[in-house]
């Protein structure tokens, strides 16, 4: 097994691809720790992990706010004595919208969830993990990052945040051992997909993506969830500061 008695904490894992990465993860014997908020289906997911003979808990946590952060992984750290992976996921979309019709208390929310969770996740681990000697961050981006789409403006600048961070925290916490990398997935078929549509026709909004994708198909979460996997064990020991493309070659 790849992850064996690591201790992983997902955002966003009641959902999509951090659900895909809880259920891998813990296939791969480590004990994953899903957080997401309150009222999502956190405990459910966490639950089937159990019953299928894997090791899960969830936190119901809202990663816009640093001190509910914190006590999660406070509250890990004191039960696991260790924290190996931080994979800050959670995330919101954006329908297309013109510039001037975004409005202010929806920007505001979505750097918070995209940006400043992905900040308060990794500030919450690092001196953990500096302790350690090593550890793991790693970040969900977008291909909409280093290639926007019109219309997801603020989305697309949320990703550049992240990708940016990533790779800033990438050299700043190599000398302590720590990787840090990112993922740029493509159109993912996820709940989060109808979200980018909008109001759209939702096979017309689907066929929109897929005709941008040369592989021919929408991203599924666990091909997402394969390249998680990889950059978190050690067959990536050598990589850091890396925005990997999950995107059936989008971007090429
Ligand atoms: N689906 C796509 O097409 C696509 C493409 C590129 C990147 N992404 C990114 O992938 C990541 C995962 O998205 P997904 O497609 O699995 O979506 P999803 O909607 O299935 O899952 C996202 C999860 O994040 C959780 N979440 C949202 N706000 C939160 C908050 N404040 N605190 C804690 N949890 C919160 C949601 O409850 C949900 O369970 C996101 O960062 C998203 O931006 C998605």
């Amino acid at each position: 097994m790849k992850l064996q008695n690591q201790v992983a904490i997902i955002t966003g894992a009641a959902s999509g691809m951090g659900k895909a990465a809880a259920e891998l993860f813990s296939q791969e014997g480590a004990h994953v720790v899903i957080v997401d908020l309150p009222a999502s289906q956190g405990e459910q997911v966490a639950a089937a992990i159990r019953d299928n003979g894997g090791s899960a808990e969830f936190y119901g946590v809202d990663v816009t706010e640093p001190s509910q952060v914190q006590g999660m992984v406070e509250s890990v750290y004191t039960k696991h004595g260790k924290i190996d992976i931080m994979y800050n996921n959670a995330g919101i979309p954006m329908a297309f919208t013109p510039i001037e019709e975004v409005d202010d208390a929806y920007y505001d929310r979505l750097m918070a969830v995209n940006v400043k969770g992905v900040f308060a996740g990794s500030r919450a681990v690092v001196p953990l993990m500096k302790k350690a000697g090593r550890g793991v961050i790693l970040t969900t981006a977008s291909t909409a990052g280093p290639r926007p789409r019109p219309g997801l403006n603020i989305y697309s600048a949320s990703k550049g945040a992240v990708i940016a961070l990533t790779k800033a925290l990438a050299l700043e916490l190599a000398p302590y051992g720590i990787r840090v990398n990112c993922l740029n997935p493509v159109a993912t078929d996820t709940p989060m997909l109808k979200g980018f549509i909008g109001n759209q026709d939702l096979e017309q909004g689907r066929q929109r993506f897929l005709d941008t994708i040369p592989l021919g198909r929408l991203a599924q979460p666990m091909d997402i969830a394969q390249a998680a996997l990889f950059l978190c064990t050690d067959a990536a020991a050598m990589i850091t500061g890396v925005d990997l493309e999950v995107d059936g070659g989008r971007s090429v």
